[in-house]
């Protein structure tokens, strides 16, 4: 690609040496730089890309953008001198690239809670329609069906273009992204050229980032402001009237909102709501008139989610009746309230609820149908938001025995964490038991007939962090071990 086409839409302070005629890749990782490439010296939480300049050129960097003047070989390589090295990768990669989300359907989602389960309800009734989509975020990158790794909820800005641009490749005009608040403060969704963007909620989670709520709600509110200012193209935006953000949120785009609510009148709304032990009903009115809903997914939360859901793929022109028909044959969502397989005569659940908002709604979602006791168990992180411990027990007290343990405890001691969680708990029916096995365990030990158990914080995943080490860890294979044994 010319090298100076690719600079033009930069106010550049100095470049030192002469830029390449062309150049063939951009990268912002030393490690995996290629002869003739641009590399840009981003700042990051834990390292300085500018330390790592001089490692790019040995790898064969031609160009390195950085953000001050570095001591190099002007003989060897250009230094291109920025404001901002994240802004100036932002334009240069979609030059790069050729804007590969301009001409796509491209969805964001936002919230505290149910990122996850709205992208990927978004991404299958879209390919149950019969048409590609891409799909990014916790679980990694979804390629119509094929899923690849990925390191973060929302990736770096060079990864997100590059997913949409194999998206491009291989005909997939639909792109869904989960966006983090992290990612947003941190620019890494710079220059995505949003259709629809859709907020689920805002509750206390990741203080430890943000400091206030109205800094993490300041956050969450870039993605809508991020739809920008042309309304050459129809965009909007899909917010929760029953979120004390909304209005904040609408008053960021001057974009069309559709709103949906479980509680009151919006575009999209829930009435005779009945929570079954294996699928969901309600009447969803909608502006295409009333539907009766049925889903395999369970929990209150879910009913917004699928409201959520539905109302994003309305914007983009989807008849509601239609997706009301696909919907039925949606699965539920991998560690998202799932229901596990299992002869004993209990009802065992697997979610991923991490935050106090998200514990209180699994408890009340199981109450309809409680024949006996609700067992949940539920662990928090080490080293990471403290704030939230207490809060996170005080809901979990909800259920009638709780354990309270560990998930992820990095560095940080079980008595430390167990200290914090044990402050919020409201009865005297628990456990303290620090180590996850032996928690399952324990749990699955007491746990009488008809009992409902609810694992909590692990979801979809498979492993417990130790220090910095992942161990192979299933809250649903102990659960099941110890099942077979004792039913
Ligand atoms: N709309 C919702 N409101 C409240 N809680 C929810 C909602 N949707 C899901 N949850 C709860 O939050 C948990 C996580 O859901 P999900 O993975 O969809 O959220 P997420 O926003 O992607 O989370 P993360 O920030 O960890 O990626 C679920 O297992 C459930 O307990
Ligand atoms: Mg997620």
């Amino acid at each position: 690609m010319n090298t100076q086409l690719l600079f033009d839409s930069l106010k550049i302070k100095s470049i030192i040496g002469s830029l390449p005629e062309s150049v063939d890749h951009i990268e912002v990782d030393s490690r995996a730089v290629q002869p003739n490439t641009v590399f840009f010296c981003i700042k990051g939480h834990t390292t300085d890309g500018h330390d790592h300049a001089q490692s790019a050129i040995e790898k064969g960097a031609t160009v390195i953008v950085a953000e001050k003047e570095l001591e190099l070989d002007a003989d060897q390589v250009a230094l291109v001198v920025v404001r901002n090295t994240s802004r100036a990768l932002a334009h240069i990669a979609n030059h790069f690239y050729q804007f590969p989300s301009k001409n796509m359907n491209v969805i964001g989602v936002t919230g505290t809670n149910g990122k996850t389960s709205v992208t990927n309800l978004i991404h299958q009734l879209i390919r149950r329609g019969g048409e590609g989509s891409a799909l990014s975020g916790t679980i990694g990158f979804d390629l119509d069906g094929t899923l690849y790794a990925s390191a973060n909820t929302t990736s770096d800005i060079i990864t997100t273009q590059r997913m949409l641009v194999k998206a491009r490749e291989a005909d997939v005009s639909n792109m869904v992204f989960e966006v983090s608040s992290h990612g947003l403060i941190e620019g890494r969704l710079w220059g995505v050229d949003f259709d629809v963007v859709t907020f689920t909620n805002l509750t206390h989670d990741h203080l430890d980032f943000h400091g206030t709520m109205e800094h993490y709600g300041y956050a969450k509110g870039l993605l809508f402001s991020q739809l920008g200012q042309d309304l050459t193209k129809p965009k909007y935006a899909v917010l929760n009237v029953d979120d004390e953000w909304f209005d904040q949120y609408a008053s960021m785009t001057p974009f069309e909102v559709i709103s949906y609510s479980m509680e009151k009148p919006a575009d999209f709304f829930a009435t005779n709501i009945v929570y079954l032990d294996d699928r969901t009903e309600f009447l969803m009115h909608s502006p295409e008139g009333e539907f009766q809903v049925e889903t395999q997914l369970l929990g209150i939360f879910n009913v917004s989610n699928v409201l959520a859901a539905i109302a994003t793929l309305y914007a983009t022109g989807e008849s509601v009746s239609s997706l009301v028909e696909r919907l039925k044959e949606i699965p539920p969502i991998s560690g998202r309230m799932e229901l596990v397989q299992t002869s004993a005569p209990l009802s065992i659940y697997i979610d991923y609820a991490h935050t106090p908002d998200a514990i209180e709604k699994a408890i009340q979602s199981v109450m309809p149908f409680k024949k006996n006791r609700i067992l949940f168990l539920v662990g928090t992180g080490g080293n990471r938001d403290k704030s939230k411990r207490p809060t996170m027990a005080e809901k979990a007290s909800l259920a009638d025995y709780v354990v309270l343990t560990t998930d992820d405890p990095r560095y940080e001691s079980y008595d430390s964490i167990l200290t914090d969680l044990e402050k919020g708990m409201k009865h005297e029916q628990y456990a303290l038991i620090g180590d996850r096995e032996e928690a399952v365990r324990h749990i699955m030990e007491i746990a009488e007939p008809d009992d409902i158990i609810i694992f909590a914080g692990k979801g979809h995943e498979d492993y417990q962090i130790i220090e910095n080490t992942k161990y192979p860890h299933s809250d649903r294979e102990i659960a099941l071990s110890v099942a077979e044994t004792r039913f």
